[in-house]
């Protein structure tokens, strides 16, 4: 099913993929997953906050979801999100080849902008559906060419008046399951059970300077916004001590110029690490350090927190269930990030994880042998039998 949508999204600049939320891509692949689940005899919807729902059977309470995402990171690999989406489709032909009939509902649910990949707050979809942001923020973050993600919504024929918390929605799930590709090197088998994810967020700092010639300004005279912008990147590594993370993936210059001094850089900081305590720690030692660097070039540096989760422990007692169901599978910590995370602060939550031999992610060389996705979904198949019977 991979190799069905495998020209999609294709990011011939970067490699990899670039399908982002509610762009061509992206929603090629949304009309794709559509037709998948028709043709299994699902019934689909669209919740108000642009996710997509295909339930096998009637929908109602106390239903048991699976499902993932199929935006991407700019120039990801293939697994990251879609193979949550292509075993779940996999595992319903399995369960239905079996004659099996589930005792309670059961959905696929696809998530939108899981990655913030366009709009910069990682799931969104789930976010807006449980609350965790306000439908104001969310509608009012732009994209790179400034449109809304109100705009983009409406585009795509969603109606962003609609969006926000949806208690019917959420109060349908019973347990939400999601398959994923590991995305590091922790587990040595087909598959796995998650744990926990580290605690994590995007900070984005303005630094504003002074913008000039690239030759004709004396040294002394600069206020060059790119100096602590860089000093964030260094103190950023340093800070990151003992299983902390802190990355600079996105820095951008403005007006961005060859010979041209900056007037502003924006620099968007993602930081985890295992709990809350740890986490604002390190932001605040980078925080400072790139506000000191700041003063000593006469820039000012404004500081936003975009998005911020604390450390998600996943239900221990479904966890322990499917590690059983599944013959005893290890149970694994990640770093990343999951709509899975977002749901667990509501339902019993689960993930599994399928090996991933490179331990490469959000990158074109992320992968997973066909044999281990073959594991994961009949893993996924056996987990959906066993909580639907
Ligand atoms: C999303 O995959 C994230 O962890 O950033
Ligand atoms: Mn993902
Ligand atoms: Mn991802
Ligand atoms: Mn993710």
């Amino acid at each position: 099913m991979l190799n069905d949508i495998a020209d999609v999204g294709r990011d011939a600049r970067r490699g990899g993929y670039s399908r982002h939320a509610f762009d061509g891509p992206e929603l090629e692949l949304r009309h794709w997953f559509v037709e998948q689940a028709v043709r299994r005899g699902l019934n689909v919807e669209t919740d108000r906050n642009g996710n997509l729902w295909a339930w096998w059977g009637e929908r109602g309470a106390n239903a048991v979801v699976t499902g993932s995402h199929l935006d991407s990171v700019p120039g990801g690999g293939a697994f990251d999100g879609p193979l949550g989406v292509t075993s779940a489709l996999e595992a319903v032909d399995l369960l239905q080849a079996r004659g099996f009939t589930p005792k309670r509902p059961l959905a696929i649910a696809v998530f939108a902008e899981e990655e913030g990949g366009r709009f910069g707050v990682a799931c969104l979809g789930s976010r807006l559906l449980t609350g965790a942001i306000a439908p104001e923020t969310a509608l009012n973050l732009k994209d790179p060419d400034g449109i809304t993600f109100g705009e983009a919504m409406a585009k795509a024929g969603y109606d962003p008046a609609t969006a926000g918390r949806d208690d019917k929605v959420l109060g349908r799930i019973g347990k939400f399951v999601e398959l994923h590709v590991e995305q590091g090197r922790g587990l040595s088998v087909p598959v796995g059970v998650a744990s926990s994810i580290l605690a994590h967020g995007r900070w984005r700092f303005t630094f504003t300077g002074e913008g000039n010639h690239a030759g004709a300004t004396l040294i002394e005279d600069r206020r060059d916004p790119m100096l602590p912008a860089s000093q964030l990147v260094l103190a950023a590594r340093k800070a990151a001590r003992d299983g902390g993370r802190a990355t600079v993936g996105r820095l951008v210059p403005n007006p961005g110029g060859t010979n041209v001094i900056a007037s502003t850089v924006d620099v968007w900081l993602d930081a985890r690490d295992a709990d809350d305590a740890r986490t604002r720690a390190m932001v605040a030692e980078i925080t400072e350090s790139a506000t000191r660097a700041a003063e000593e070039e006469g820039c000012e540096v404004r500081v936003t927190e975009e998005s911020y989760g604390d450390t998600v422990h996943f239900d221990a007692a479904l966890r322990d269930e499917l590690a059983g169901v599944l013959g005893g599978v290890p149970a694994l910590p990640t770093g990343a990030g999951h709509d899975a995370g977002i749901l667990a602060a509501h339902v019993p939550t689960a993930m599994l994880f399928v090996r991933n031999p490179t331990g490469v992610s959000h990158a074109p060389e992320e992968f997973a042998e066909q044999s281990d996705c073959d594991e994961g979904t009949k893993a996924l198949a056996s987990t959906l039998e066993h909580l639907c019977s």
